[in-house]
């Protein structure tokens, strides 16, 4: 997983490239690079290990001049992260260059006959091999460049999206895809390409996404060409951007992912407008409208996502089985592909993630496609590539979320998930017009909910003070709150690198109970639902063990005040909508003891946005 731009017209190509590989930074930062043909007629290649703001300190000496570039923003998966490594990856002619996001997987093979041919190899990349293969077809076969990526790619098994220039073509930028995300911005006279479409948003709103097995040749002065890899046209279909600027700047906050912690009120707004109307009476989901004998004959839904959206999975789960009396299955999309998934056109299988491209979901969705089954996807990312593989779907309208550690696309998740079962409900008749109306306006009262939770900002701060040199922690819930458990565990490890676990808070005893003691403290989310007695029982046994507790409960709660170490109180909310409320002071805590303990928390280490790799 890595971030790709590149840029062709008469603008600053070297700064477009940089500000570009800056913009996609949340896709992969262990190295960087750029290759620019050259005022002076070279092919100029500047690249180096760590963060594109080392990659700038590394080009203030160098010649910058350029008619056209590329440039990379590195993940590593073939080859660890070092200066050979990074992209962009050379011919061994050092005549073409090439950024590649995704994964060759048959370059060993590649590479062997490659080698027998006589070719050297720099680097331990999968990438290499593809330039050096492009190289080796271009001059065997005495063909164009084009010509020889396509027969290049013709041969490849993987996931690409690639960008290739050449020195004797100072013209001309060839992108293609295949699983991984590009998208071309078309501008006066001049054209970009990218990972995603934030590199270029400031200088047009015009975007071509390519689809997969596309070629584009992006050449000055000619409108786009794309065709597939038999050189048949393909359509072009010109979308019109709606990201602004605004949207991809930290607005005032010292990182993103306090402003994205913050901006929950707002994000969860735009995720419910037009969903709820009728003063809560009515819930509107478009694609539960125009697919309406799928969900009534649905007889199982399963879930498939990874990481965060997997634990917004778990609390859909819950919902759907609460309000639709549909079974649900939720299933990490990793190890869904690879079970022999028994599914038919009955199943409704749905797809969350936040960034659409995760590779595992959206393989997961081509296996449910294949299968017969309706496959509905959750996404943020508009245009991205679950939202165009999937039948039906809905966006979450969180706006981009950059900070690596997601917060409000979670929340956002959780809502449409929400507003999904109820829908479906509503269409089934599982619940009652009075239970929906009762639900409906509670979700109208959320965002002003959230804005009293994140009030408690200064007090987590402070509270976070007492944790952070915490080595372990347990995170425990019951019922909606373990999924909220296990997310606030998930948040800590990433950001902060400590030792977390989220467990279901009444199976602790069969195991975990024998790690609590004064130096592990248990953060237990308890707000007042019919499992509350039972966790206050649960409290009780941390506490007679000596654990030290910090718990998430309902504003006036007095039992496990009395028991707990510390507390932070929420407003009270219908229990299938606590999560979204108790998971904010979690992101909160996560945030602060990071930023205690020194951590980068927007790009935690070894860890992308976006995981476009399996
Ligand atoms: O873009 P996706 O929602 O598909 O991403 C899935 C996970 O990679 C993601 O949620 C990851 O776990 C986050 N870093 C969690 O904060």
């Amino acid at each position: 997983m890595c971030g790709i731009v590149g840029y062709i017209g008469d603008g600053n190509v070297y700064d477009i490239l940089i500000k570009g590989l800056h913009r996609l930074e949340y896709r992969g930062y262990d190295s960087a690079g750029v290759a620019m043909v050259g005022d002076d007629g070279q092919l100029n290649v500047y690249k180096t290990m760590g963060k594109v703001s080392n990659l700038e300190t590394f080009c203030s000496q160098k010649n910058l001049g350029a008619r056209l570039g590329i440039a990379h923003t590195r993940w590593a998966t073939h080859g660890e992260p070092s200066d050979t490594n990074a992209h962009p990856q050379t011919s061994q002619d050092g005549n073409i260059a090439i950024v590649h996001n995704g994964t060759i997987e048959n370059y060993k093979v590649l590479k062997d006959a490659l080698i027998q041919h006589g070719c050297k190899f720099a680097s331990e990349t999968d990438t290499e091999v593809l330039v050096q293969l492009i190289e080796y077809i271009r001059v065997t076969n005495k063909c164009s460049l084009l010509t020889a990526v396509r027969e290049a790619l013709k041969q490849v098994v993987g996931a690409y999206a690639i960008a290739v220039i050449e020195k004797s073509n100072p013209d001309t930028i060839i992108a293609a895809r295949q699983s991984s995300p590009l998208a071309i911005g078309i501008g006066d006279n001049e054209m970009f390409l990218a990972s995603d479409a934030t590199p270029f948003v400031e200088y047009t709103k015009e975007c071509v996404y390519l689809k997969d097995g596309e070629v584009a040749v992006i050449r000055r002065g000619e409108p786009l060409k794309i065709t597939d890899l038999d050189n048949k046209d393909a359509r072009i279909d010109v979308k019109t951007l709606e990201l602004s600027i605004s949207e991809l700047e930290k607005g005032g906050y010292p990182h993103f992912m306090l402003k994205e912690i913050f901006q929950q009120p707002e994000t969860l707004r735009d995720c419910i407008r037009g969903r709820v109307v009728e003063g809560g009476r009515k819930i509107n989901i478009n694609g539960v409208n125009d697919n309406k004998e799928v969900f009534l004959n649905a007889k199982r839904i399963v879930i498939v996502a990874c990481g965060t959206s997997w634990h917004a999975g778990l609390l859909g789960k819950y919902l759907i089985q609460d309000m639709c009396k549909i079974p649900v299955e939720v299933e990490y999309a990793s190890e869904f592909r690879y079970s022999n998934p028994v599914l038919d056109e009955r199943d409704v299988v749905i797809a969350i993630s936040q960034s659409g491209e995760t590779a595992d979901t959206l393989a997961a969705v081509k296996i449910a496609r294949d299968m017969g089954a309706f496959v509905f996807g959750i996404s943020n990312a508009v245009g991205s590539s679950i939202p165009r593989e999937t039948f039906s779907g809905c966006y979450i309208h969180v706006g981009p979320e950059i900070g690596v550690a997601s917060t409000k696309a979670f929340t956002g998740q959780v809502m449409v998930l929400t507003l999904l079962a109820l829908a479906i409900a509503q269409l089934k008749g599982t619940l009652t017009d009075a239970e929906i109306e009762n639900l409906g306006k509670k979700i109208l009262e959320i965002p002003s909910a959230v804005e009293k939770v994140l009030k408690l900002a200064d007090k987590v701060e402070h509270l976070s003070l007492i944790y952070t040199y915490a080595r372990n922690f347990l995170y425990l819930g019951r019922g909606y709150s373990y999924p909220v458990a296990l997310e606030g565990a998930l948040k800590l490890k990433e950001i902060s690198y400590i030792h977390a676990e989220g467990y279901p808070a009444a199976e602790m005893k069969h195991g975990p109970i024998a790690l609590i003691d004064a130096e592990m403290p248990s953060v237990i989310i308890a707000p007042k639902d019919h499992l509350y007695e039972k966790i206050v029982s649960n409290v009780q046994q941390v506490k007679a063990r000596g654990g030290n507790i910090l718990a998430i409960v309902t504003e006036g709660d007095q039992q496990i005040c009395r028991l707990a170490d510390h507390v932070l109180e929420v407003p009270d909310m219908p229990e299938c909508l606590t999560p979204i409320i108790t998971s904010i002071p979690l992101q909160l805590l996560s945030y602060y003891i990071a930023i205690n303990k020194g951590k980068n928390v927007d790009m935690p280490r070894n860890l992308a946005k976006s995981v476009t790799v399996e």
